[in-house]
């Protein structure tokens, strides 16, 4: 049997992520298991950036994974199963849910929560992965420094519980992890493309050359993703070597 994953709740605390990966540093915590805050008061995003989150309005939490059987090049088949469990999850309460390459979650040109995955690799697989997950619930307003945030409060006009939200994805996660350990990625992967932000036509994006018009030509299993311009050309990118612009 299955050990049964824990909750750890704490009032306050700088980052999930980081609390979480210190935690597993000095004991065995079955796989599932989350820390959650309802103030998490030095939240971290990716690639070093911050996250924003006003006490008690948000989610802010963190899930340790053992996904050893994945090998560390298929890193990203990984993060589109947890984008995938939470737009399928968010959608019980928000439509429609996209997801931005390569993991972020949208309503429709803003962000709505944000994922850090950090994982660790042990030869060539994925010893351990403790995955970070931000949802703006019921914050209203958001500081300069996130221009396009949005909440679930600012689209339906109402007032979120926590709990309920937080069981959804929690329950979503480990079902859509459990087919991806199955090795069913088919519902993973044509999920993670209907979910897709931008899936379809000609946008802007600017890479270290400027601006161009293109459309998005394919994800590669690698995450890479190939943008084919108006000439045909394609170009490949990996995170942050180029940016959607509005
Ligand atoms: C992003 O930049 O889009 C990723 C944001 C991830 C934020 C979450 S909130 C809970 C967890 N703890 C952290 O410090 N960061 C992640």
């Amino acid at each position: 049997m299955e050990p049964i994953p824990e909750i750890i709740q704490l009032k306050s605390i700088p980052s999930t992520n980081s609390y979480l990966k210190e935690l597993l540093k000095q004991r065995n915590l079955a796989e599932c298991s989350v820390v959650i805050t309802h103030n998490q008061t030095r939240g971290r995003g990716q690639i070093g950036n911050s996250w924003e989150s006003e006490p008690g309005k948000n989610l802010t939490f963190s899930i340790v994974f053992y996904p050893d059987i994945i090998p560390a090049s298929h890193q990203f088949i990984f993060s589109k199963t947890i984008s995938v469990a939470l737009a399928v999850a968010l959608e019980e309460f928000i439509t429609p849910i996209d997801i931005k390459w390569p993991n972020d979650l949208y309503y429709q040109h803003q962000k709505l929560g944000g994922i850090l995955i950090e994982n660790s690799l042990e030869g060539n697989s994925i010893s351990q992965s403790v995955v970070g997950i931000g949802i703006n619930v019921n914050q209203t307003s958001f500081s300069a420094i996130v221009p396009n945030g949005i909440s679930m409060k600012m689209i339906s006009g109402k007032e979120w519980n926590l709990q309920t939200i937080f069981q959804k994805l929690h329950e979503s996660l480990i079902k859509f992890y459990q087919e991806l350990i199955e090795g069913n990625t088919t519902t993973i992967e044509e999920q993670y493309l209907s979910h897709l932000y931008r899936k379809s036509g000609y946008f802007k994006y600017r890479d270290k050359n400027g601006e161009f018009l293109a459309t998005i030509s394919t994800i590669e299993p690698s995450g890479h993703l190939c943008l084919k311009r108006p000439d045909q050309t394609i170009s490949k990118y990996a995170f942050k070597e180029v940016e959607f612009i509005l």
